[in-house]
């Protein structure tokens, strides 16, 4: 039995948080130290939200810094551009071709935007099955995701199956390893930290983004023990360490938040020394190697695709 094929994307759509890290990053850089991995930065799939052409370019690179940052190894596993990759547009064409209009019209995100009053673009309309041509073109096992992602997965088996009905044998079903419920991270107001609900921790920030961000955590004045600013710490340090921490802090909430801000700084200052020396060259050289290892797995299964659609003669 060969390794595992696992597949995984983000948006490049801004600053990544403690959250991002704890709960999907650390264990996918974890599970692709024994996997045949792909990682992808999702740049058409950012431009059904994002118009603004400087700074979708900024987020591409700073994705790469990240990734690198936070311990992937471009040399072990490919680091690539959605854009970069013809195929993944040309087969999520073929899979709108094999999908109603009804199905789709289950999808979260296009729902929550109808929800809401406003009008979704096609390509948001579209977006599962443009997710399902990133996963299926590599014949991946598993998919590493937050839980806000596991209906897209399916979609991708559907995809699979769909295309197998209608024209034969051709793609191998994925699973997705939902991340979320490993850790839960709590924002400084106790919710779930989501950059939705702007109660986030900048991952790569700087000390006094950091020192702001922690400072803003809100505690509740009837206990002796601040919640949220253990929560987040427990992250950082083991319970058996922050016990006497937390005893010596008794009803001093200033003191664990400053105790926090210096664990944080211990543990990102390494990581953040890392990105910084990712340089812009260094950035087209990865994404230029992903594209052409990218290419090469995604322009065999094509061939096959198109064979079985009809369109080869
Ligand atoms: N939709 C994912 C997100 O917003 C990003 C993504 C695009 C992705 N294609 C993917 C994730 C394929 C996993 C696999 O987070």
């Amino acid at each position: 039995m060969g390794k595992k094929r696992l597949f995984t994307g983000l948006q490049p759509s801004g600053q990544l948080h403690i959250g991002n890290y704890f709960g999907v990053l650390k264990q996918t850089v974890e599970m692709l130290k024994d996997a045949d991995g792909l990682v992808m930065v999702a740049d058409y799939h950012a431009l059904t939200t994002l118009k603004s052409p400087d700074e979708l370019r900024r987020n591409i690179a700073d994705v790469v810094r990240d990734y690198v940052a936070v311990g992937l190894d471009p040399k072990h596993t490919i680091i690539f551009q959605q854009s970069s990759v013809p195929a993944h547009t040309e087969l999520a064409w073929i899979f709108d071709c094999l999908v109603t209009v009804p199905f789709l019209m289950q999808g979260h995100a296009y729902k929550d935007k109808v929800a809401k009053g406003l009008d979704a673009n096609a390509g948001l309309f579209t977006y599962p099955m443009l997710m399902a041509a990133d996963i299926l073109l590599y014949d991946t096992d598993v998919v590493p995701v937050g839980a806000d992602q596991k209906q897209h997965v399916e979609y991708a088996r559907e995809a699979a199956s769909k295309f197998n009905i209608a024209f034969g044998e051709t793609f191998k079903e994925p699973q997705e390893k939902i991340l979320d419920d490993v850790a839960v991270v709590t924002g400084t107001d106790g919710k779930k930290m989501s950059k939705s609900y702007g109660n986030t921790i900048p991952l790569f920030g700087t000390k006094d983004e950091i020192t702001k961000a922690v400072m803003s955590i809100v505690t509740d004045s009837g206990s002796e023990s601040p919640e949220n600013v253990y929560n987040i710490h427990r992250l950082f340090k083991s319970e058996d360490e922050l016990a006497p921490i937390y005893k010596a802090n008794k009803g001093k909430y200033k003191a664990s938040k400053e105790a926090l801000i210096e664990d944080i700084e211990a543990f990102v200052a390494p990581m953040r020394e890392k990105r910084d020396s990712v340089t812009d060259a260094d950035v087209k050289t990865i994404l230029k190697d992903g594209a052409e290892k990218a290419n090469e797995l995604a322009e065999n299964k094509m061939k096959d695709v198109r064979t079985k659609a009809g369109v080869t003669l």
